[in-house]
């Protein structure tokens, strides 16, 4: 008999949950298997087991880890392959053995821009069987959203209502998704342990290739595509036209309008559109932390994506350099024996404490607060994430500027343990750029975050401090056009006198009739707080009115606090000067959304 066979399985309807299921099999399988890994097994079939992993997303984050997971189930013995939600059929979905798909959520708990065609035919089609696809989803998202993870959680329960079966629950997770990626990881990897052993491998393996040598497979979509460059991938080198203050003397904050030049790019946007820039690290951090390791620069390291070069380069241009992440954490606490506080953070099963720690804690002061611990120079850059673009709303019009993007930037400074600290990108464009450094940029679409196609149709516009950014541009572009309709803006920020942030341009507009109505809330002009919610809810009927003339209400800026008071102040509203119950507001509001008449860009 087999060894495959000799192993018990806990059948689908015993009475655990997936993980426990997942956990028992692995566990089993561990005791009765002496080789379970896939390589393992393919070596008995002559077959490399087939995965395919399937990817939606926007900025990045899960296109990332989607590659890092194929890149180890390959180590792993899989033949496993990426591809965009865009690049799939639901036919070749149903064809699919195991499909494990990692997807974020954008605008208010939709797909990402590559997921929407995908998910449009998913939820319509209700004569598809999916009953021999089995699937896990790791979901990304960010708690500070109303549908945390929204989209995620709609895959997931669509794919089980047409049949499919979780190998694994679904794991959601937050900005920080690493530690949720990597249980993840492990867990979906046990959980086909015990689907490779247990199913006809051949029938599994889809396209089984006669090697277990571990030969590279053809290039995925994804990859494809990523290798012919796209624009993330590939950003456009731009210039810097302009770099001006929008904060007066007295303000305690320095938020800048930028103008750069897409000439040449072949680069155009809607408004709406945010633009994604790939920084610089400051020289000075890179500066303290070689002397921190006693590195001279010159020593030679691997790049995240692969290839060589002076850890000096690599430190400003490559890797994340700011905030620790776990794998940094680990090394830390495994080298400096002393530091039993860091080993029992980590260790704890909640993540609270630890992130009450590492609240405003950069890599240079774990490198200054341990001086015993010493790394090699390509051990430590193995410690630390890929550098990342920033995504900024555009603040201009193309109509308006060809060939030039414009931004509102807050330049984030701030000072915390004794340092003063500066935002990576923020910082490279208010410090380091003058008008002959390239700034590698790209466009990011937000189909979620769009005018109205009639321009007959009016606007309500909410964007305090850097949310003001895609208003402008919303402006511009009405302008441009000649739209008729009304156009209402609500602006917020600290002081008058410093923070009136576009004063002059708005101040056309409403000469101009653009404008039709611009309300201001200066929040330390006074004694007492007064924001955006409250202007909006001092002229309720009004803006009650507006709705019910079919306009379009949006928002922008933080989404920690402002979106959300924002949003309840608007069900204030619906309530109130609309007459309406508890009930019937949570349904207007749901229509408002549902009709893509309420939109946010909020970070
Ligand atoms: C769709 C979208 C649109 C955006 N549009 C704009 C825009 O129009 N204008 C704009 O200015 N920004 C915008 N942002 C934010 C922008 O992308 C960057 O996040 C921002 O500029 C900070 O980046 P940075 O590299 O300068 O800072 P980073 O190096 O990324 O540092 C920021 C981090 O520093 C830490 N931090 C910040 N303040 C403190 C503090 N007081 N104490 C402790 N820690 C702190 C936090 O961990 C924070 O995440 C947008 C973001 C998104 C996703
Ligand atoms: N992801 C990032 O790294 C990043 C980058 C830029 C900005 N942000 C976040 O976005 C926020 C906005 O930054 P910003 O420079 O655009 O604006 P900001 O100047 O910080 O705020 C604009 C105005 O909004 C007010 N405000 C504060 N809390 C509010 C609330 N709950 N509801 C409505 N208004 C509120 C502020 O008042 P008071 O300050 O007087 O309370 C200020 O008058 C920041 O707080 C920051 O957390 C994040
Ligand atoms: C404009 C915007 C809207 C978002 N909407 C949501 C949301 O509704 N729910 C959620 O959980 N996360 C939301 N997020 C967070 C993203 O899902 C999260 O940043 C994720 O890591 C992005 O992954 P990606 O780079 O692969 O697209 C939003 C982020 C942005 C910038």
């Amino acid at each position: 008999m087999s060894q495959r066979q000799s192993v018990p399985y806990i059948p689908d309807n015993a009475p655990f949950t997936p993980s426990q299921r997942a956990w028992l099999n692995g566990f089993l399988a561990g005791m009765f298997c002496h080789t379970t890994a896939p390589a393992a097994i393919a070596q008995h079939t002559a077959a490399k087991p087939k995965l395919s992993v399937f990817v939606g997303s926007q900025s990045g984050n899960a296109e990332s880890l989607a590659k890092r997971f194929v890149k180890e189930a390959k180590k792993q013995g899989y033949e496993a392959t990426v591809a965009g939600l865009d690049k799939i059929t639901l036919a070749t979905l149903a064809e699919e053995k195991c499909a494990l798909v990692i997807t974020s959520t954008w605008g208010e708990g939709d797909p990402p821009d590559n997921a929407a065609a995908f998910w449009e035919q998913l939820k319509e089609d209700n004569d598809l069987s999916l009953a021999n696809l089995r699937y896990s989803i790791l979901a990304l998202g960010d708690t500070n959203y109303e549908n945390f993870c929204g989209f995620g959680k709609s895959v997931d329960r669509r794919l089980g209502e047409l049949g499919a079966k979780r190998i694994f629950e679904r794991v959601d997770c937050n900005v920080d998704f690493e530690e949720g990626a990597a249980r993840w990881q492990n867990g979906v990897f046990d959980a086909l342990k015990n689907i490779v052993q247990f199913d006809d491998a051949p029938q599994l393996n889809g396209s089984v290739t006669s090697s277990a040598n571990g030969t590279s497979s053809p290039p995925s979509p994804l990859e494809a595509e990523m290798s012919a460059g796209c624009s993330r991938k590939n950003p456009f080198a731009a210039r810097l036209l302009a770099n001006r203050k929008l904060t007066g003397d007295n303000s305690e904050k320095d938020t800048r309008h930028y103008e750069i030049c897409l000439k040449g790019s072949g680069l155009t946007y809607e408004v709406g559109d945010a633009l994604g820039i790939m920084p610089a690290n400051s020289p000075d951090l890179v500066n303290e932390i070689l002397k921190a390791l006693h590195f001279d620069g010159e020593e030679e390291v691997s790049g995240p994506e692969g290839g060589k070069m002076p850890i000096r380069l690599a430190l400003e241009r490559e890797y994340q350099i700011r905030q620790p992440h776990s794998a940094f954490l680990n090394a830390m606490a495994e080298h400096d024996a002393a530091d039993q506080y860091l080993k029992e953070l980590i260790s704890a099963e909640v993540r609270t404490e630890l992130d009450k720690f590492l609240w405003g804690r950069e890599v240079i002061d774990f490198l200054i607060e341990s001086p015993r611990v010493k790394f090699s120079p390509e051990e430590f850059v193995s410690l630390l994430k890929k550098l990342q673009p920033r995504l900024y709303s555009i603040a201009s019009s193309l109509k308006a500027h060809p060939e030039q993007v414009h931004l509102t930037v807050d330049t984030v400074r701030y000072e915390i343990y004794g340092r003063k600290r500066k935002g990576v990108c923020s910082n490279f464009l208010a410090e380091r750029v003058s008008n002959d450094t390239p700034v590698p940029v790209f466009i990011q679409t937000s189909k979620h975050f769009r005018l109205p196609q009639s321009g007959d149709v009016p606007i309500i516009m909410v964007g305090p401090g850097t949310g003001i950014a895609p208003f402008r541009a919303f402006l511009e572009e009405r302008k441009m056009n000649g739209a008729k309709g009304g156009n209402w803006l609500f602006f917020g920020a600290q002081k008058s006198s410093c923070d009136f942030f576009y004063r002059d341009e708005l101040e056309a507009f409403q000469r101009e009739g653009v404008l039709t109505r611009l309300d201001t809330a200066f929040s330390r002009d006074q004694d007492f707080k007064i924001y955006v919610q409250h202007r909006m809810l001092e002229n309720a009927k009004e803006l009650w009115n507006w709705l019910e003339q079919g306009a379009h209400f949006y928002v922008c800026g933080d989404a920690g606090r402002m979106a959300k008071d924002v949003d309840k102040a608007l069900h204030e509203i619906v309530k109130m000067a609309g007459a309406c119950s508890e009930d019937a507001t949570a349904e207007y509001i749901q229509k408002l959304k549902a009709d893509k008449r309420y939109q946010r860009d909020v970070y």
